[in-house]
């Protein structure tokens, strides 16, 4: 479903698309919510083997733009853009142009994305003007990636992108999901890369949430050993993996005002089929709405309980 200026539907409220405000001088763009993966951890459930989401979104992309300025401008300067999704960001065809007005935005210090990588083309790695690609390389050995992704992968294919997205100054962090008995004796392999090519590192810790995919018979670490594990191959590499809020440089900042209180009941216009099987999108007071366990049907106007406010992103239930 794409999303434009004429279908009044605002870009605050929903997680599957638009903008979101965490308070902090991070704010993430969300311009689609497709994948071409189908990473058997995935955190959301996507790609097109997923069957929970039956919508998805696209934002216009002038659309967008002017919404990312006016938040942009409203928190003020050094403010950090970063491009992610729900899926893939690189599924949408406007990305160049987005990342370009992002760039050009007076507040904005620093533009950085989450990929799988796998959408890049030379063309792409030209013009793309990213500060920094967070890049989910989570094996070098290709039978082991294509069974994490769940798709075909090539691995000299992405480590040729990577070295020519360092070429061009781009800063590329390499973040693979460490599952472990799974992937554990790739990681080394990608330190070792990393060293080699000039790349930084994030390795992420495995997390189950309530809609992602569970890897068969894997509980997740806590992270006092996913730490400790990090300190053994800091000192075994003589690298630095362990990552504070200094480091990535996050600071508070105001936050867009909520315009919903938890508990609160309002009637919300049924605009769209939600991105979870099971929600409609609703919208009131210049925001979306999430509304669960809902049968209520476009155009209706409904009901509702705000169930949750976190971060401008609002939930609620039939009322
Ligand atoms: C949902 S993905 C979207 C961006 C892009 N599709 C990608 O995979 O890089 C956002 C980030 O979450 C990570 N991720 C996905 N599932 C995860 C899980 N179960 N535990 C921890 N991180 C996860 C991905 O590796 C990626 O860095
Ligand atoms: S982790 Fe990223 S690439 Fe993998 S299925 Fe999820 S959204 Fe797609």
């Amino acid at each position: 479903m794409k999303i434009t200026k004429e279908s009044g539907i605002p870009l605050i409220g929903y997680l599957a698309f638009g903008i979101i405000d965490r308070g902090t001088n991070l704010l993430q763009v969300r311009a689609s919510s497709a994948c071409n993966f189908n990473c058997i951890y995935c955190s959301t459930d996507s790609g097109p083997k997923s069957n929970c989401h039956k919508t998805q979104f696209e934002v216009e992309v002038n659309y967008l733009i002017e919404e990312v300025k006016k938040v942009v401008e409203f928190k003020g300067e050094g403010v950090e853009i970063n491009i992610d999704s729900v899926g893939e960001p690189l599924m949408y065809k406007d990305m160049v142009k987005l990342v370009k007005a992002c760039k050009e935005m007076k507040g904005v210090y620093k533009l950085s994305m989450q990929t799988n990588g796998s959408l890049l083309t030379d063309d792409i790695i030209n013009n793309l003007k990213l500060d920094v690609i967070n890049y989910s390389i989570g094996s070098l050995d290709e039978e082991l990636a294509c069974k994490m992704f769940g798709v075909q992968y090539n691995v000299k294919k992405s480590l040729e992108d990577i070295e020519k997205l360092i070429k061009k100054g781009i800063t590329v962090r390499l973040c693979p999901v460490w599952v472990p008995g799974l992937n554990d004796e790739e990681i080394p392999k990608i330190i070792e890369y990393s060293k080699k090519v000039g790349a930084e590192l994030g390795i992420q810790k495995y997390e189950i949430y309530k809609h992602s995919r569970k890897v068969k018979g894997v509980k997740p670490l806590n992270w006092w050993k996913f730490g400790k594990k990090l300190e053994e191959w800091e000192k075994e590499f003589d690298v630095k993996l362990k990552m504070t809020r200094q480091d990535v440089k996050i600071v508070k900042m105001d936050r867009v005002p909520e315009v919903f209180k938890k508990g609160e009941r309002t009637q919300v216009n049924i605009v769209a089929p939600g991105w979870y099987n099971f929600q409609m999108v609703g919208v009131a007071r210049d925001r979306c709405v999430a509304v669960i366990n809902c049968e209520a049907e476009v155009g209706d106007l409904v009901n509702v309980k705000i169930l949750d406010t976190n971060n401008n992103l609002y939930l609620g239930e039939l009322a």
